[in-house]
């Protein structure tokens, strides 16, 4: 029995159609609801985007993008042209009058409306206009917008007020890529659907957190955006905050839009400035299987991080004096993204000899490999008396959930159908976007202020010296990239 909720008729407009985002992850996810079953019959997609070329050549791209970026799902042939057939394509200028007449021709006002942005914010405000002053929007539209979300506070509120000028903001979707992932709503599963976490979810017992988002990958090919924003802008003021307001909020009273998100900006604002030296910035040096960063970037002169650590702290009741250390790098050892929460040491052991230090820990991995595990310290088996031994409890999702399982989507795919429902929950609100910056913006005028220029380190390592040594001060250790 399939367990894929259904959603209401739509019509799905994306400006940007043509673009990288729309070909490697919009329309092979879109692909991959449509198979599922996801997207009701008559509901159709309209590329929108300054290229002059028909219907017929749009369906063919698309199907060459699924071919190229979809998964196994891409050989269904009969299924891929079936879905090419619920698309539409109008070449438009975002900033003059052309094409929108077709447009408001294409999309219909008696279904779900979506309108996804995923062009250049510059383009934000002509686009909300225009869908009002050729009619197409209205009151239930819901629009999409991706990240960057402004470069600072100032941009972001711009933004914000360009965006509030046209629609509700009950209306706006900001994604963040990150909350559509399967483990982050796990996170909120474990910690709000079980006895055994909660209690011990505080300062009473956990000792630090760890955030990490590494990746293998480099700048090369998108560093003309990448030198301008750096690894803070890119990650952490988006990806790595949103994680950390999942892992550090209040229970909210039920699972819904606002109460969620009420809960997370009050971890952005709790969360206490900065100080430079709990700060490292890093950039990658060449390694045996790349060029450097510098190179990447094509700037040789550049002191943007594609690296960076830092030792955060909330203060609340429930989290003062337990460091939340987060890190997020490109070209590094191995592609991990996990949480960590370690629980604090035992204060006594009653076992005679017993000189290990024996701690719970929580890992939580978003990619790759989606799962958790909790170490746990048990006896070792067999006849070597009370010896104790730590091992993991181990609940990796593939493994629990056997080869039956449903497809898990993927995270824009989930967005997206959370979008045509009408459910909020896993996009920003415009306030926590601008708390987010209002928390950045210092460390970053910091640091351009004292012409800060980033630690260097190889391709594929680890990271700076100088991140290592900012937990080793502390007496602890970054979890093993593996
Ligand atoms: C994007 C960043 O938002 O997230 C990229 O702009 C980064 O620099 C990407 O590579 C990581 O996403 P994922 O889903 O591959 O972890």
């Amino acid at each position: 029995v399939s367990r894929v909720i259904p959603v209401e008729t739509f019509d799905l407009v994306i400006f940007g159609g043509t673009g990288d985002l729309a070909r490697r992850k919009i329309l092979p996810g879109l692909f991959r609801r449509f198979r599922s079953g996801q997207m009701p019959v008559g509901s159709r997609i309209i590329g929108a985007a300054r290229s002059e070329m028909d219907t017929a050549a749009y369906r063919s791209m698309i199907a060459e993008a699924v071919a190229e970026f979809g998964g196994d799902e891409k050989n269904d042939t009969k299924s891929l042209d079936a879905f090419v057939a619920a698309l539409d394509y109008v070449a438009i200028d975002a900033k003059g009058d052309g094409g929108w007449v077709e447009l408001a021709g294409l999309v219909r006002s008696d279904v779900v409306q979506a309108f996804y942005f995923s062009v250049a914010p510059s383009l934000f405000g002509d686009l909300a206009e225009r869908l009002h002053t050729h009619k197409i929007a209205n009151a239930q539209s819901r629009i999409v917008v991706e990240k960057p979300f402004g470069r600072d506070l100032e941009t972001a509120r711009a933004l914000n007020k360009t965006l509030a000028a046209h629609f509700d903001e009950s209306q706006i979707y900001r994604i963040d890529h990150y909350l559509g992932k399967e483990t982050v709503q796990n996170l909120m599963a474990v910690r709000f659907g079980n006895m055994l976490f909660e209690p011990l979810w505080n300062n009473h017992y956990v000792d630090h957190i760890q955030i990490t988002v590494a990746e293998t990958v480099g700048v090369g090919g998108r560093g003309g955006y990448y030198d301008k924003s750096g690894a803070m802008r890119d990650m952490v003021q988006n990806h790595l905050m949103q994680l950390l307001c999942l892992i550090a909020m209040e229970p909210p009273n039920q699972y819904g839009p606002d109460e969620v998100r009420d809960e997370k900006l009050k971890v952005i604002r709790a969360l206490q400035p900065v100080a430079p030296h709990h700060i490292v910035r890093g950039q990658y040096d060449a390694g045996p299987d790349g060029p450097s960063y510098r190179e990447d970037a094509e700037n040789p002169r550049s002191f943007t991080e594609s690296f960076i650590a830092m030792k955060c702290e909330i203060a609340n009741w429930r989290w003062a004096g337990v460091p939340f250390y987060l890190r997020t790098g490109k070209r590094m050892k191995a592609r991990s993204s996990e949480i960590t929460v370690y629980f604090k040491d035992l204060g006594h052991t009653i076992f005679e000899g017993d000189v290990a230090r024996h701690r719970n820990i929580l890992s939580i991995r978003l990619q790759p490999n989606e799962g958790m595990d909790l170490q746990v310290t048990i006896k070792e088996p067999g006849p070597g008396g009370m010896r104790l031994i730590d091992v993991p409890l181990d609940m990796t999702f593939a493994d629990a959930l056997g080869p039956d399982a449903e497809e898990v989507p993927d995270a824009y795919e989930r967005l997206i159908m959370d979008v045509i429902r009408g459910n909020q929950t896993l996009f920003m609100r415009g306030d926590e976007v601008e708390a987010a910056w209002g928390w950045t913006d210092p460390l970053i005028n910091g640091w351009e202020a004292r012409n800060d220029v980033p630690k260097h380190y190889e391709a594929g390592s680890a990271g700076p010296e100088d991140a290592l040594a900012m937990l080793h001060r502390d007496g602890r250790k970054w979890r093993e990239l593996k």
